[in-house]
């Protein structure tokens, strides 16, 4: 077998177990075995780029993995749960303007009158979409680390210039697909990374994370577009699934919130907070708020109790605590289980991971849909740290902004009890009127602490 079946071989077996690492990725039971596939057919992509004859650059390529590795690894294992979107963000943000880099690259280093115009094409739509990714991502990560507003920019004409960036940006493709000219590169790539800047400016904190997602696919096809560019099969492989996962988990996001993608990226959602942080509504309805001795006996008296973690437990870094107090209740014989929702928390499988990090065992964690028939006969609906998720307007109210996202039915349940520290609203900045129903005991403080306090109440129960 020659050298070059070998390495093709070798980079089949990489692409294979990318496709299988996605499958293993799809269920958290697997998840780590999935991702550390990934990791290792990565590697062996990697190693057998090394053994290509006629590779130049050695030193600098070994210089730039020096440089990459001492700033991810650090990055990766310090990074805390609730920061996990703005390193995504980032990460993202220098594989799309990589891409980028290594289209421009190839162009003008080649004589592109002799390229064929689909070589052409390749290297356009590896500038475009990877430039546009990469400032998306920084302004997004910008955003995220709260460094700017993190609700959305809006200014008077603002869909109009965007477009007008956007033709002005498809015109350039034109032109170098007509004349080969490597000076319009350079435009195409100002044009590029200011799109992705006034792309992502109306899009504000609580769509942000839909709009990563997005990006993220978008830097796959900018990787595929450079694979071609570089006759490199593992890299349009590789590419391409970035490109079709984060579609799709860009379209579940949104359909979990219950909105369109174009809602999402075009209507600026999230610039109007309407609740306020008192323990009164503005219409002069106050809340019952309870005692941790009081609801640890609820709770070690009930025969059924679901627990719904949200955002705030991801805060509180109250996983641990959490299931303390599940396997206080589970040892008095009291059925106990976490209801997911597929959107709690602010990133795609936040509250899987916070709890498998506790090792909350996976039968104990219902999705959704298999949680809320069994909400109608639970004793307690005990929401941590959670308040969209299980905001009734999202049934009831036509013209709430999150009108239409499916919730956990927190409100079937025979008692609700909310641990947050306020009255103030969760991620898309309005009130909750479960928070009022007479079934709620409001438990004030951070979700750790009143978790802590619950435990003992239960203990001595
Ligand atoms: P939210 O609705 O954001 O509510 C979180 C609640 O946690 C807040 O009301 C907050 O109230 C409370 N909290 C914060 N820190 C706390 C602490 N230390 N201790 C106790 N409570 C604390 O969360 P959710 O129910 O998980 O909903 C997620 C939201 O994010 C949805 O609107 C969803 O659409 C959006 N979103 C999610 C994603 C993904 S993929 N997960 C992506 C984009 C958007 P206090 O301040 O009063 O404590």
């Amino acid at each position: 077998m020659s050298r070059g079946t070998v390495i093709d071989l070798c980079y089949l077996v990489a692409a294979v177990s990318f496709i299988l690492a996605l499958k293993g990725l799809s269920s958290p039971k697997r998840a780590r075995a999935g991702n550390l596939l990934a990791a290792a057919g990565m590697a062996v992509a990697i190693g057998v780029t090394f053994a290509q004859p006629h590779l130049d650059h050695v030193g600098l390529i070994v210089i730039a993995m020096v440089i990459g590795t001492a700033v991810g690894v650090p990055a990766a294992r310090l990074v805390k749960m609730t920061a996990m979107p703005q390193m995504v963000a980032a990460f993202n943000g220098v594989g799309g303007g990589a891409a980028a880099v290594v289209s421009i690259t190839e162009f003008i280093g080649s004589d592109p009158k002799q390229v064929a115009t689909y070589k052409v094409l390749e290297v356009v739509f590896g500038v475009l979409v990877g430039a546009l990714s990469f400032a998306g991502s920084a302004l997004a990560f910008v955003k995220l680390q709260e460094l700017i507003t993190t609700r959305p920019v809006v200014y008077p004409a603002q869909q109009m210039i965007n477009a007008a960036v956007g033709v002005a940006s498809l015109g350039i493709v034109l032109a170098i697909l007509i004349t080969s000219s490597t000076a319009l590169i350079w435009v195409l790539l100002a044009l590029a990374l200011i799109l992705g800047v006034i792309f992502v400016l109306p899009i504000g904190g609580a769509d942000v994370p839909v709009l990563i997602s997005l990006l993220n696919s978008f830097t796959g096809l900018a990787v595929a577009a450079s694979g071609f560019t570089l006759n490199s099969n593992v890299l349009v492989v590789a590419g391409t699934l970035v490109g079709a996962s984060g579609m799709l988990l860009t379209r579940m996001m949104s359909t979990a919130m219950g909105r369109s993608l174009p809602n999402i990226l075009f209507s600026a959602f999230g610039s109007v907070v309407t609740a306020s942080g008192a323990t009164e509504s503005a219409d002069g309805r106050s809340v019952r708020a309870g005692t941790a001795e009081d609801v640890g006996t609820l709770l070690a008296y009930s025969r059924k109790v679901v627990i719904i973690p949200g955002y705030g437990l991801a805060v509180a870094q109250a996983q641990h605590t959490a299931k303390e107090l599940a396997d206080a209740l589970l040892a008095r014989g009291v059925d106990v289980f976490y209801a997911i929702h597929p959107v709690a928390g602010r990133m795609p499988g936040h509250m899987n991971v916070l709890l498998a990090e506790a090792n909350v065992p996976y039968e104990e964690l219902k999705e959704m849909d298999d949680a809320n028939p069994e909400l109608a006969t639970a004793d307690v609906a005990l929401v941590v740290g959670a308040n969209d998720t299980v905001n009734p307007s999202a049934r009831n109210t036509p013209g709430s902004p999150i009108y239409g996202m499916p919730i956990i039915n927190a409100d079937s349940a025979e008692n609700i009890v909310f641990l947050k520290r306020s009255m103030r609203p969760g991620f898309a900045g309005i009130d909750n009127e479960l928070l009022y129903d007479p079934k709620t005991t409001m438990l004030f403080g951070d979700a750790k602490d009143t978790l802590k306090k619950l435990v003992a109440a239960v203990n001595k129960a």
